[in-house]
């Protein structure tokens, strides 16, 4: 264990996966509340001005809610600087001392290109391939703060063989798969952040059902997996999985009930933190069975 699990050092690298996490939810409230041009331009929030102004066009409130997701970046990236520090000092003596670097270089770089995919969001009144570009990128900052966590802090592994080894990098890929059809189908719905903002076009009853076969698959995939643990005797994977099969179901229901219901904000806002969760419990899931074929040298 190269950092201490109650030191500040921890405490950070927590703190790093939870605001990558934090920054999906908060630039989700940012559409769903309409103000995703509440600052129009960028990297200034109003011709002349960073922040928001008195008597801006936009309204107050939408203004500070876009400012307010621009900040929680400048949060992210100090944190992501710091955990920077950490790494170099505690891998002076690691034997991974490289991947370690490199996934707190590649946090530092990520952030700074959210920034960057933000301001092209603006520019382009919010087009719905770079909001879904947003999110991607996220999903993998989130993916490698937790394996530096991983890395830095230690983890209970557990040895997996045969049918669990090959099936849980497709459980990841499966879940990366949904994660990106639902993008796909945010793009083609009505929250928008702006009535500006073009759509992807596509039908999204067509789009929501593609997104919810696969959820499907993934579920029945988890439920093989989860049934072969337990004959196999992997009490931590078992365990594991079934916590990741009730997220994935809880998280199911959300989106069909916000489906049916005329997708109200708050649900779809739930379904958001949702959608972080799965992603997070998969990936913890794949470091923790060391598994992977090819996957392995990400996790
Ligand atoms: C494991 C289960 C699921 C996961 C991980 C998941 C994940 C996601 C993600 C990542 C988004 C895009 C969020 C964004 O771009 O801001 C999304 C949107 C959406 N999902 Fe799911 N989803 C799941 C299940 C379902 C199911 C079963 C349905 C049922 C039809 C559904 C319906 C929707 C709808 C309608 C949207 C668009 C919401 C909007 O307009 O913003 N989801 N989902």
């Amino acid at each position: 264990m190269l950092v201490q699990r109650k030191s500040i050092s921890a405490k950070l690298l927590s703190l790093l996966v939870f605001l990558q996490g934090a920054l999906i939810v908060t630039g989700g409230s940012v559409r769903l509340t309409g103000s995703g041009l509440g600052c129009p331009t960028w990297p200034e929030c109003t011709p002349g001005s960073y922040t928001p102004i008195p008597n801006q066009a936009e309204g107050q409130l939408h203004a500070w809610i876009e400012f307010g997701n621009r900040l929680l970046t400048f949060v992210l990236f100090f944190c992501a600087l710091a955990v920077v520090i950490i790494a170099i000092r505690k891998s002076k003596i690691a034997e991974n001392k490289q991947r370690i670097r490199s996934l707190a270089g590649l946090q530092v770089l990520g952030i700074l290109g959210q920034g960057i995919l933000g301001g092209i969001t603006v520019l382009t009144d919010l087009h719905p391939a770079t909001v879904a570009g947003h999110y991607i990128l996220s999903i993998f900052l989130i993916a490698g703060a937790i394996s530096l966590r991983y890395e830095l802090i230690g983890k209970k592994t557990q040895e997996v063989e045969g049918v669990i080894k090959f099936f849980i990098p497709v459980l990841v890929w499966l879940t990366l798969l949904v994660l990106i059809a639902g993008t796909v189908v945010t793009g083609s719905g009505p929250h928008a952040g702006d009535e500006k903002a073009e759509r992807f076009g596509f039908d999204p009853r067509t789009v929501s059902w593609i997104h919810a076969d696969l959820v499907i698959a993934l579920i029945v995939t988890t439920l093989i997996l989860l049934f072969v643990a337990r004959q196999m005797g992997s009490i931590e994977i078992g365990n594991c999985l079934a916590v990741f099969l009730i997220i994935i179901l809880a998280q199911g229901l959300i989106g069909y009930t916000q489906y049916f219901t005329g997708l109200p904000e708050a649900l779809v806002a739930a379904h958001l933190i949702g959608s972080t969760l799965v992603w997070g419990w998969v990936w913890s899931l794949a470091k923790i069975a060391q598994s992977g074929f090819k996957l392995q040298r990400f996790t």
